[in-house]
């Protein structure tokens, strides 16, 4: 930070402070040559309020901006390049608005299909989540303008969001709910990072400094500036201590006064202002570099990326006897959300789309020359006849070749700010469907909802199920082409459809009582949980098909000094052309620490013509097979051989193949508190300690006199306590030497 310092020189105490909180809802001040910089959200598009003077609250209306596909839709694509194009369209359209820094991507992991801004996530699965998370990054501050990765940490759900403190272990922050945000900053050097309403084990992370400073700067090597989420911040001088440079919005220059205070009357360190006012100035200048001339964007060719992100969004759950793709033919399309769709989620990434395709006339149009129909189907108003609304829609579909059926949440369903109570679609749209089904056995339904929902109902009534979750603007459009084979479908669910609520990990405890929420099902989060304790699900994690088949063969792993290369030919064996995401799991049976079944450890996308076979390379880092080693705090990879999976999801793998990993296991060195079970466990101490036990070990004990495995019963004694057991035959001295003996042997 030396090398910037400058960029504050002569700013007093209280301009410094200044500097660390907004001038408004969206905007830093501008202090000396220091310029003001505009913030705004992101994620999925650009929510530039025009009327910024007249509205505190940031929730008045906003510039028109291309609404891609929310995380829930783009997280399906599993496609890094796709997300980074995304990315460089977003940061283009950032400068043509004015944003110098997008809030966004959210990070935060999905832990429980109840959290209302799930749609706001990638996925269950952190490695998703961070290549998607870095490749947004990576194209945003192509152009120019910063991103904010959040929200900085464990904000895992809506209620009690700004008080609730997330109480996990260690193993599992790292593993789990940091692990993305890791990624991100090493792998793409965010511009900022914005810190979580909520508490992590008990202190608030606006105020967390082993969080904003020991690990994401002092670890991680983060060197841009820690933003508090939007009124994140209660005690703005604790908060400054711990790591934070910009508390935002404003604050009517109140707390900036209480750093001043902090310093000149509570001994608050004035370096650690300054530090954090350096950090917003270098932010600002770096900001203000960037070309702003372009005062406009090409909305035409970001509504066709649009299009193109959500067709590859969209999963196809279900294809009974290849009812999809659809000829041209007549077709009853019903359901409101064909006329009005349901395509981004509640709060304050809505954005104000530069248009949006509705799915009714997108189909239309790629049937033309045959009659399509439109039926609302459910009433939306309470001035609607229920009754009449679906009997015409029965009709429709009993008079068409195929029916569409539209179902899923409406916005207010589910939001940011507040948590689902259940993950049931709503009773009128299953209803709905029956009727529709029992009339019209060729039935398509297809799906919109930000979190996920129980589609057992669904699955057991309907043959062919699209599940788009939200797929922004052009989501209409994307539809379509899949319906109709313009798209070969080749989304990936990126969370795990459970068969009930009552199945999935975190359901005893979610949401907090009483200010606290345990984490206490520790790292098995999604499809982690489902297959370590051997759960049926609806749709697994991975769950997509396609209108072709591949086959998967000649697996190959290889260890290297940077993790292990996994090989295989994908062969297109079907007629059409596709899109196949490989995806690899890896196990290690007999860790010595609890794993699950098995874990992504990469992914790669294979195109494909009918016939052609594709050799693919998924490079499996070391690091995505290590633990966290709580003993050492550090990241361990164990020694041992892994088994490498690879398939079309975490249920349905192909192929496998194991390879010896060299470890990085270094021995913890034993203490009096080790177990005799845990020196007997190490065959070097092993060999050590039984000539030194065997010479002063209890004499004339044996455990069938006590219907006793005298060997596992002791294994359990901590050494130290031998030398009471022992009867004075072990002292504390020989201990000692015993355990430099073992020691010494091991190193
Ligand atoms: C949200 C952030 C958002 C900020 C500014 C907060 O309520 O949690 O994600 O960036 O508001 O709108």
């Amino acid at each position: 930070m030396s090398d910037y310092s400058t960029l504050i020189a002569g700013l007093s105490v209280a301009q410094q402070a200044a500097l660390g909180s907004g001038a408004s809802f969206w905007t830093t001040k501008a202090i000396g040559t220091i310029p003001a910089i505009l913030l705004t959200d992101g994620p999925h598009g650009v929510r530039r309020q025009s009327g910024a003077a007249g509205d505190h609250l940031g929730i008045g209306a906003s510039e028109p901006a291309t609404c891609f596909p929310p995380a829930a839709g783009l997280s399906q694509t599993w496609d890094p390049e796709l997300v980074q194009r995304i990315g460089v369209a977003l940061g283009e359209e950032s400068v043509a608005l004015g944003v110098q820094v997008l809030l966004g991507p959210g990070v935060n992991i999905k832990r429980d299909p109840r959290c209302g801004r799930n749609f706001e996530y990638y996925s269950e699965d952190p490695l998703l989540t961070a290549l998607l998370g870095a490749a947004w990054v990576h194209g945003v501050q192509s152009r120019g303008v910063g991103a904010s990765v959040k929200h900085f940490a464990v904000n895992n759900a809506e209620h009690d969001r700004m008080r609730a403190s997330s109480d996990v272990d260690d193993r599992t922050l790292r593993e789990i709910y940091l692990r993305a945000f890791e990624y991100v900053v090493r792998e793409a050097q965010p511009w900022t990072v914005m810190c979580s309403y909520n508490r992590i084990n008990g202190v608030y992370a606006a105020e967390n400094r082993w969080l904003l400073t020991t690990v994401l700067r002092d670890e991680w090597g983060f060197d841009g500036v820690v933003v508090s989420d939007w009124g994140a911040v209660r005690d703005r001088s604790a908060a400054v201590a711990a790591g934070l440079d910009l508390e935002m919005p404003a604050t009517g220059g109140v707390t900036d006064a209480d750093v001043v205070a902090a310093v000149t009357e509570r001994g608050l360190d004035p370096a650690v202002v300054a530090r954090a006012a350096t950090r917003v100035a270098r932010l600002a200048t770096r900001a203000n570099e960037t070309d702003a001339t372009a005062r406009s964007f090409d909305a035409d060719a970001h509504h066709r990326l649009a299009r193109e992100a959500a067709g590859r969004a969209v999963v196809l759950l279900k294809n009974e006897n290849d009812l999809l793709p659809l000829a041209p033919s007549a077709l009853a399309v019903i359901g409101p959300f064909a006329q009005a769709p349901r395509y981004q989620g509640g709060g304050s990434s809505h954005v104000k789309p530069t248009r949006v395709d509705i799915p009714f006339e997108e189909i239309r149009s790629l049937a033309a020359g045959h009659q399509v129909t439109y039926s609302p189907g459910l009433a939306t108003d309470s001035a609607d006849d229920a009754e009449a609304l679906r009997a015409d829609a029965v009709r429709a579909a009993a008079e068409a070749e195929t029916a569409v059926v539209f179902l899923g949440l409406t916005a207010e369903q589910e939001s940011e700010g507040y948590d689902r109570e259940h993950i049931e679609l709503p009773t009128d749209h299953i209803d709905l469907l029956r009727a529709v089904v029992a009339v019209q056995p060729r039935t398509v339904v297809v799906l919109a909802h930000g979190g996920v929902v129980r589609l057992a109902p669904v699955a057991d009534l309907a043959p062919a199920i699209l599940d788009g979750a939200l797929l922004g603007q052009a989501g209409g459009g994307a539809v379509a082409d899949v319906l109709f084979g313009v798209v070969n479908p080749s989304g990936r669910l990126a969370e795990t459809v459970p068969v009930r609520l009552e199945d999935t990990a975190a359901f005893l405890n979610f949401p907090s009582e009483n200010g606290h929420t345990s984490y206490g099902e520790r790292i098995f989060v999604g499809y982690r949980w489902f297959d370590a304790r051997d759960l049926p699900v609806t749709f697994p994690f991975g769950h997509g098909l396609s209108y072709t088949r591949f086959d998967y063969s000649d697996l190959e792993l290889v260890e290297g000094p940077e993790g292990v290369t996994t090989r295989l030919v994908v062969t297109n064996a079907g007629t059409r052309a596709g899109r196949e995401v490989v995806q690899a799991y890896a196990a290690l049976p007999g860790s010595r620490v609890s794993r699950p079944p098995r874990w992504l450890v990469g992914f790669a996308i294979a195109t494909l013509q009918p016939g052609e076979r594709y050799t693919v390379e998924i490079p499996v880092r070391r690091k995505d097979l290590a633990y966290w080693d709580v003993r050492q705090d550090r990241w361990v990879v164990e020694s041992g051989e892994y088994a490498v999976s690879v398939g079309a999801s975490s249920r349905d793998l192909r192929v496998d193949a194991t390879v010896m990993v060299g470890g990085d296991d270094t021995a913890v060195p034993f203490t009096g508190e080790s177990t005799l079970g845990e020196v007997m466990a190490d065959p070097v101490a092993a060999e050590v300690a039984t000539a030194v036990l065997a010479a002063a070990g209890p004499a004339g004990v044996s455990g069938t006199a006590l219907g006793v495995d005298l060997l596992r019963m002791v294994a359990s004694i901590p050494l130290e306590r031998m030398v009471g057991f022992s009867g004075g035959r072990i002292t504390r001295a020989q201990l000692d030497e015993l355990l430099a003996a073992v020691n010494a042997a091991r190193s």
